[in-house]
């Protein structure tokens, strides 16, 4: 077996994910280990962080059973959920659980932020509106809600940051991950200390912010002895799941895009430079981000619910497999027979950021089955990807060429779905394990294997096609107008449920 392996670990919200790739791109071996998140209210979602840990420690386990020896690995590069808030204290033990990026307790705690810096200045630097899900808000609330948490804070930093201080023993992090913070200058590509002192934020707390490719330091003693690496091996700053998912799929320049669907669905294209700030004021919710390639950029459109909402279908109103659930939907007509779900489950932050929104099923009649059900959830969530594309459409970005991927990207039918809704053929490739492999990718870029994405094998010339089926595009542009305009009429009906529930 080749000498030169790479690997990736995704710290994604239902599941971490291993793969150990070679010099040529080939997947050898993957290890996973799945979880869930907590709800302890309505809107709220946290994990414990050494869950995450301990997921890496078993899926590595698998990768060492399949026959990989510790001293093949290169280089390790490390993905993850961004925004989740993760807190250590001076003795660097873990403070609570990571308020995570799905959690919409922080409303209250984005207007005052916004109202300290100033609304446009705040947007002028991070480039991006204050939302919910991002990750100052969070220090802002456990501030003026758990001031004993607060006080005993000594370092902040970001899911992935968090593995790679478990593997390396180093505070860091990466371009693409500290702009999704609020306290990062997205277009300077470092931490804003003009955000981070009106917040008064100690600077100590953060960590040194790299490019994702940058090698951080090497696996230390203890790590090695648990993980079962070899002690040394080179570990990157790694990325953002949503960035290296895309640099995975070849996703690096202007022209390309692509459609994550994993717990949240993101619409994400690659920019050479960032807009001006002035023409993004109907943006509000488009996010403007580093890449995770030097001197490049990216605009992305989040949906809170993507995948999730099919977990939460699934686990709720059925004993299946997502196969078995998904078998006979193609039997079901496009459009659902008029059954309109709508994804806001936990709220939503493209393009309504709205923390009160919930989910709908609209239009149910005595012939609709499960199935239809089914069906007008994948719908939902496709209707919801359409909105973050039009509004990277707004923002003149062209996308020539489309992908999709994660877990339900492995779908068929909720591609054809996709094509069908969106009106364009999207692209898939098989064996691109998501973020995980766009992180052992960096990893490769960061030891040396490569010296820029120009150097990669044929990763990325096939891919399969699925084209429009042009008898479905009308009922989806219909179904489409009516799914837009249910949230319109129902925005103060959430609004008025949250206020009486308090
Ligand atoms: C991106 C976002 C999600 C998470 C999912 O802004 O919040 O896509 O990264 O892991």
């Amino acid at each position: 077996m080749a000498n030169r392996l790479l690997m990736g670990i995704d710290i994604g919200t239902q599941g971490t994910k291993a793969i150990v790739i070679d010099e040529h791109g080939n997947l050898i071996v993957t290890g996973n280990c799945s979880y869930d998140f907590i709800v302890p209210q309505v809107g709220w979602t946290e994990q414990d962080p050494r869950q995450w840990w301990n997921a890496v420690i078993k899926s590595l386990q698998q990768i060492w059973n399949q026959g990989i020896q510790p001293e093949q690995i290169k280089g390790i590069g490390v993905s993850g959920q961004m925004h989740s808030l993760v807190l250590l204290d001076e003795n660097k033990q873990e403070l609570g659980n990571s308020i995570l990026w799905n959690d919409v307790r922080t409303q209250e705690e984005c207007i005052e932020i916004e109202q300290i810096i100033g609304k446009e200045k705040s947007k002028f630097i991070t480039r991006n509106a204050i939302l919910p899900g991002f990750t100052a808000p969070k220090i802002q609330w456990i501030k003026k809600n758990e001031p004993k948490r607060y006080n005993n804070i000594c370092h902040v930093m970001l899911t992935k940051d968090y593995i790679v201080y478990k593997l390396s023993g180093i505070f860091s992090t990466d371009v693409s991950d500290a702009s999704g913070t609020s306290l990062f200058d997205v277009e300077k590509r470092e931490w804003s200390n003009e955000i981070i002192e009106a917040l008064d934020i100690p600077f100590e707390w953060l960590p040194e912010v790299h490019e994702s490719n940058t090698v951080v330091g090497g696996v230390v003693k203890r790590a090695a002895n648990i993980t079962g690496l070899l002690e040394g091996t080179p570990v990157i700053a790694g990325a953002g799941d949503n960035a290296a998912a895309a640099l995975g799929n070849g996703i690096y320049e202007e022209g390309t895009g692509v459609i994550s669907i994993g717990t949240s669905g993101t619409v994400f294209a690659p920019l050479k430079k960032l807009p001006p700030v002035k023409e993004e004021q109907a943006l509000h919710t488009l996010h403007l981000f580093c890449h995770c390639l030097p001197n490049t950029w990216h605009a992305m459109g989040v949906t809170l619910s993507a995948g999730m909402s099919l977990n939460w279908f699934k686990s709720t109103f059925s004993q299946g497999t997502y196969d078995q659930i998904l078998e006979d939907i193609h039997k079901i007509e496009a459009g659902s027979e008029g059954l309109i779900y709508l994804p806001y489950l936990n709220g939503e932050r493209t393009p309504h950021n709205d923390p009160h929104a919930r989910g709908v099923f609209f239009g149910m009649s005595y012939n609709h089955t499960r199935d239809h059900f089914t069906r007008a959830v994948i719908e939902g969530v496709s209707y919801s990807l359409k909105d973050c594309y039009e509004l990277i459409k707004q923002c003149n970005v062209i996308i020539d060429t489309l992908y999709v991927t994660g877990g339900a990207s492995k779908n068929i039918i909720w591609r054809q779905v996709l094509a069908d809704v969106l009106g364009r053929k999207v692209k898939v490739f098989e064996e691109r394990e998501g973020p995980a492999f766009g992180a052992s990718l960096l990893a490769g870029l960061g030891v040396g294997l490569w010296n820029s994405p120009c150097d990669f094998p044929d990763f990325f010339k096939k891919g399969e096609e699925t084209l429009v089926n042009h008898a479905n595009v009308k009922r989806y542009q219909e179904g489409y107008e009516i799914y837009k305009d249910l949230y319109i009429k129902l925005k103060d009906t959430f609004s008025y449920e949250h206020a009486s529930n308090r």
